[in-house]
């Protein structure tokens, strides 16, 4: 690899981390190619259209399909042959125990190792745990054809969903972990055009293999911890007559602090951070470390949906019966993604305990339904104003902008008693009072 045109870049897995980021190397002038071995999700993808819901990622995915610089395939040996810098996006899901499944990384590992047709720097951008790197050198080696050269590097991913594309094209930070210096300026040549278009050159942290590595589950963990201490906090508040959304904001306004992650509520879910809390846990656990601090994380995390349903058997005493709406059932606003949400909880605890559930999201629908199959106790409403429709209480699971900005009023005229249980904290406690309803939040007063 020697002059701008030579690099070509495959990325290996096209799900809510590999779709996003090839689209935004490609955002980036780099041309593209695109590979999974789902045919279905790669037809969709050919055709334009996003195997998930993600913000603004069609419109873009249309713009590269068009002008060459993205194309994709289900061939993933072609595109390792094609490209010489890969990108491993493949997915990292967990063992019953929580321990890390590294199998499909494993699997395409060898492929690549199996399709090497010169030197190629191979780059682990899915979550995975310290140490990894060195099994992917160890695999390479053992299966690969023919004496080609190769570098490994790690170069984590910190989008989030809802803010995929924004977050690759506007990171905070690329961290890059290499040890070789030949990986080192390929990877600087990829992300150049980043710092060309305002990224500091001070944030692009390039550091060893392993360090690398941890910096991705450090920094998760550490978001799940913030959220579980102001969980925490808000139990207290809760006690004590005081205000969590307060005290966060007083907290939050000192520079050490900062005001992120530390919304209240029913607990962090998802495809990331419980996941890689878990794996953190057995990593350090496997290296003699006591993580205990991380376990109590995971624990009061788990707690929030019963403290939450506490709070709807104290509005209505007894739930068999009474009819919830549910409000929001993706893991958070901005998404499809149903993974680990806290609303599946909450609904299968309603439902044993002989509830009727009527829920609404405006993009998680088709996901839920297929878990919870709807019946003569789960409505799945048209719309919000639909899904409170003779309620007994609303539930706010997940904080969409079309929930914070609903009429509620009419809310009101349609519910049999004006209860609402604000699972995020999101709504106005005075403006919701003022209308007569009977509020309560996640440790407000
Ligand atoms: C998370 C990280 O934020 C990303 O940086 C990372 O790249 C990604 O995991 C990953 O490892 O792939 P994401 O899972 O999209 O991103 O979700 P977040 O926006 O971090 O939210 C996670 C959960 O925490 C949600 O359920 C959310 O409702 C909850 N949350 C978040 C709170 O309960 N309180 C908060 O203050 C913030």
């Amino acid at each position: 690899m020697g002059g701008q045109d030579d690099i070509r870049i495959g990325v290996l897995g096209l799900g809510h981390v590999g779709l996003p980021t090839a689209l935004a190397f490609s955002e980036m002038g780099w041309p593209v190619v695109g590979a999974d071995h789902d045919g279905e999700k790669v037809r969709r993808i050919a055709s334009g259209e996003s195997p998930f819901y993600e913000p603004g990622l069609g419109e873009v995915l249309r713009r590269h399909l068009a002008g060459g610089r993205f194309r994709v395939t289900d061939d993933v040996g072609a595109a390792v042959r094609e490209a010489n810098v890969l990108f491993i996006c493949v997915g990292t899901p967990q063992h019953p125990d929580g321990s890390p499944d590294l199998s499909q990384v494993e699997a395409v590992v060898r492929q690549v190792a199996r399709n090497l047709n010169g030197y190629k720097v191979i780059v682990e951008k899915s979550t995975v745990p310290v140490q990894t790197a060195h099994w992917l050198k160890v695999t390479l080696r053992r299966y690969r054809t023919g004496n080609h050269e190769f570098d490994v590097a790690s170069n984590p991913e910190f989008l989030r969903e809802g803010t995929a594309l924004r977050d690759c094209l506007y990171p905070d930070r690329i961290v890059i972990g290499v040890d070789s210096p030949r990986a080192r300026e390929v990877l600087l040549r990829i992300y150049w055009p980043w710092v060309e278009r305002g990224l500091p050159p001070d944030r692009l942290v390039v550091t060893d293999l392993q360090t690398a590595e941890l910096i991705k589950h450090a920094t998760n963990a550490f978001l799940a911890l913030r959220i579980s201490y102001i969980n925490l906090i808000a139990d207290l508040c809760e006690a004590t007559g005081a205000d969590v959304v307060e005290v966060a904001r007083g907290m939050g306004l000192d520079p050490r602090i900062g005001p992120h992650y530390l919304q209240a509520g029913l607990g962090f879910g998802g495809y990331c951070l419980p996941k890689d809390l878990r794996a953190f846990i057995r990593v350090a656990q496997e290296h003699g470390v006591d993580f205990s601090l991380l376990r109590e994380v995971e624990r009061i995390n788990q707690a929030r949906i019963e403290r939450f349903l506490t709070k709807v058997r104290r509005a209505l005493w007894v739930l068999k019966d009474k009819t919830l709406a549910l409000w929001g059932l993706a893991f958070k606003p901005g998404t499809d993604d149903i993974r680990e949400a806290p609303s599946l909880q909450v609904v299968q605890r309603l439902l044993q305990e002989g509830a009727a559930v009527r829920l609404y999201d405006p993009a998680a629908m088709g996901n839920v339904r297929r878990v919870v199959p709807p019946s003569d106790r789960v409505y799945y409403a048209r719309d919000a104003y639909d899904a409170v429709e003779g309620a007994h209480a609303l539930l706010l699971l997940t904080e969409w902008e079309e929930f914070i900005r609903a009429d509620f009023a009419a809310v009101k005229g349609r519910m049999a008693l004006p209860i609402i249980i604000d699972g995020r904290n999101a709504l106005d406690p005075q403006r919701l009072k003022a209308l007569g309803f009977e509020y309560s939040g996640m440790g407000r007063g």
